[in-house]
């Protein structure tokens, strides 16, 4: 268990990397959340006494350090009015619509932003409390971007990283952030920012020159103090290998299988799989698909698209409207164009365990990834890293940062129905060899950028910034 002053790598996330669930004698406990980021951070933790700072979810139960698989947890906890300020309020209906270029309109409350303060500050002395002299913490995301400059505030000794998962907006839309000087400040703290585009870092870049007038140069920012910060795209990625086996494990391909059958054997299966978000392009996406039926292109008996949404912070006011318009649409969808047995949408609001992701990244012909705005979507990369028999095809979105890397996609603007509609049909109609080239190039992407190599490449260059200072992270043992 983390004893104070004992970790010498500190990760801070709003969640801690764990999930609350009841055993079968009826007792709780913790098991590891699916996710990236904890498969690749975990063998980097164990090699440096590391410990994960975050919260637990739910109110207002104050939790003492634990140990869940093997991981030294720290948790930080909330109360029923911080969640709804910090964590719905400024985290979800302020920052996440304003990075999100605005698709809706942000809130601006001083009272969220008093509560924002207040838990980020929780977060920093949490950590101050927890890192090893001369220790390395890396805080993630747009809940906790006052943490660095706090924590450097407490403990100057320390080396301090920051990664921003969602993306960072253009000045114009930044600015309307009453607190913007103070955001940029908190940033400011760390001595690396990782950002997922380098057009991300840019924006922050010049933000700094212009708000809060530091000398910059290139990815660097020269502080008055003497210090320097540099900002740079580090592209987030998966764990490949991991869901490679997975897909190939016999368990999946049987379910896989069935999935099929159980749709009644169509010729193809579209498939979208996303948070229940306004920002991924659900509705859009699903209006191209039904015109595509309508228009007389795809026959309702050929084809289906299976639409999983995971529900998500099912009490911000924007997710509910989302959550009804899309019923609706479905509802109309089937209603006007299935027949029996042949729905054209089918749709869960549900959250599957990865095995059942990866049978459903299986069994589906054609992946729709439309986001209007996207950090990097991994779920792009995960639908690739299962096709190991290089088939599929991938619709993605210009505006998700994956778009970056998997060029061999079908590329499209979300905003523009027929555009959409056209690729989704060359998509459907595209021949074995052409999906085979698309599919052998992105794989190829995916396998060699995987999320162990991200983290890596973050930890060595947080060493590189502060050469001269604190004790360097012990690579994982291979
Ligand atoms: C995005 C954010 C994460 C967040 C996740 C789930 O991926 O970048 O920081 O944890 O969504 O959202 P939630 O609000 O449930 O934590």
């Amino acid at each position: 268990m983390t004893a104070p002053g004992s970790a010498d790598l500190v990760i801070v996330a709003n969640r801690l990397p764990v999930d609350r669930y009841e055993m079968p004698d009826g007792s709780m406990g913790w098991r590891r959340s699916p996710g990236g980021l904890v498969s690749a951070l975990e063998p980097v933790l164990r090699a440096n006494d590391g410990a994960w700072i975050g919260w637990p979810g739910g109110t207002d139960e104050v939790h003492e350090p634990f140990v869940a698989d093997g991981l030294d947890l720290v948790p930080v906890s909330l109360s029923a009015d911080e969640l709804e300020e910090f964590y719905e309020g400024f985290s979800n209906a302020t920052l996440w619509p304003l990075y999100h270029d605005v698709v809706a309109k942000p809130e601006f409350h001083r009272e969220w932003w008093e509560s924002y303060v207040r838990v980020n500050q929780r977060f920093a002395d949490k950590a101050a409390e927890v890192a090893a002299e001369n220790a390395t913490v890396w805080v993630h995301d747009y809940q906790l971007q006052l943490v660095p400059s706090m924590l450097r505030a407490l403990r100057p000794d320390l080396r301090i990283g920051f990664y921003l998962h969602i993306p960072f907006p253009p000045t114009e839309l930044f600015q309307q952030l009453p607190w913007r000087r103070q955001v940029l400040e908190g940033l400011l703290g760390a001595d690396l920012i990782g950002f997922q585009l380098p057009g991300g870092a840019q924006n922050f870049i010049r933000l700094v020159r212009q708000r809060v007038g530091h000398k910059t140069h290139r990815d660097l920012v020269y502080l008055p103090d003497g210090r320097t910060v540099r900002a740079a795209a580090f592209p987030i990625s998966i764990d490949a290998a991991d869901f490679e086996e997975l897909a190939r494990s016999e368990p999946v391909q049987r379910r896989a299988a069935e999935i099929r059958e159980a749709l009644g054997n169509p010729t193809k299966v579209f498939l979208g799989i996303d948070r229940l978000d306004y920002t991924k392009g659900i509705y859009a996406r699903l209006r191209a698909f039904g015109e595509l039926i309508e228009d007389g292109h795809i026959d309702v008996s050929d084809a289906v698209f299976v639409q999983v949404a995971t529900p998500s912070r099912e009490r911000v006011e924007q997710y509910r409207i989302l959550r009804d318009e899309i019923d609706r649409l479905v509802g109309r969808l089937n209603g006007d164009l299935g027949r029996i047995g042949s729905p054209a949408i089918s749709y869960m609001h549900s959250s599957f365990p990865r095995e059942e992701m990866a049978a459903l990244y299986r069994a589906a012909d054609i992946m729709v990834v439309t986001p209007l705005r996207d950090g990097m979507n991994l779920v792009a990369k995960e639908y690739v890293a299962c096709r190991y028999d290089d088939d599929g095809a991938l619709v993605l979105s210009e505006f998700a940062g994956a778009a970056n890397e998997l060029r061999q996609a079908w590329l499209i603007n979300p905003y523009d129905i027929n555009g959409m509609k056209a690729a989704l049909l060359e998509a459907f109609q595209a021949p074995p060899r052409e999906r085979s080239r698309r599919m052998k190039a992105m794989r190829k992407t995916v396998v060699e950028h995987d999320v162990k190599k991200w983290a890596a490449e973050f930890l060595d260059e947080l060493s590189e910034v502060r050469g001269d200072h604190g004790k360097t992270v012990r690579p994982a043992k291979p």
